[in-house]
């Protein structure tokens, strides 16, 4: 069977968006099939505004015509819409592939519910393999990135062919490889104690469902 298993996941979360609803639309190419969609249903008479986590994702919408509203013009959001890197059982998630970790974090963080939206193989038993997207200042980067090695990683800056690569906040993303980490939330406040670090990729206690398309054309919700 040739399924689509990103947008399967994508176009079944976007049967929770309800008429009125603020909705925080999430980047990467899963969340592409669920603006498509959130498109679609605004052209047959949806009516919700919307706050993108990225560059791309306002094109996206605004190219569809969905209305969008900055972040500070509202107070909350009801749902937001996002893939992940990986994400376990406990719906703890590894974010920032895509290099929009921090405003998907506070989008994600002002919403009433989140729902990630991936393909199978992003569900995994121990969150690291893939590495951790951490965010940090350019300032002294060289010292910022030393302190997250001593975590146990190996990071690697993010490049864009020659140049560093720079988030839509005008910052670097350090690819933290651990293999498998062991305690998210311990990693969390670690990442968090470092100066320079502006977020990291790790969502805990964030996502409230996950919708999961797998390759025989069945979806799993979590
Ligand atoms: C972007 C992200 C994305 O949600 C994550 O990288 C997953 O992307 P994709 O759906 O393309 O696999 O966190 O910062």
């Amino acid at each position: 069977m040739n399924v689509n298993v990103k947008q399967l996941a994508a176009e079944k979360a976007v049967e929770y968006v309800l008429d009125g609803m603020k909705v925080g639309l999430g980047t990467g190419s899963t969340a592409y099939w669920a603006i498509r969609k959130l498109g679609e249903r605004v052209r047959e008479g949806l009516k919700i505004t919307a706050v993108a986590t990225s560059r791309a994702s306002e094109e996206q919408a605004r190219e569809l015509g969905i209305p969008l509203v900055a972040f500070g013009d509202i107070d909350h959001l009801d749902l937001t819409i996002d893939g992940a890197d990986e994400l376990d059982k406990e719906l703890q998630l590894i974010k920032g592939g895509g290099g929009a970790l921090l405003r998907e974090k506070i989008v994600a963080s002002n919403s009433s519910r989140m729902i990630v939206v991936a393909d199978e193989s992003k569900a995994v038993g121990t969150l690291g393999k893939f590495p951790l997207p951490v965010e940090i200042v350019p300032f002294a980067w060289e010292w910022t990135v030393a302190e997250i090695a001593k975590l146990g990683c190996k990071p690697e800056l993010r490049r864009n062919g020659e140049e560093l690569y720079k988030t839509d906040n005008g910052n670097y993303i350090a690819d933290s490889h651990f293999e498998a980490i062991e305690s998210a939330p311990k990693l969390a406040l670690d990442l968090q104690s470092i100066p320079g670090v502006v977020e990291h990729g790790l969502f805990i206690g964030i996502a409230d469902i996950a919708i999961i398309g797998k390759n025989d054309g069945s979806i799993e919700t979590i």
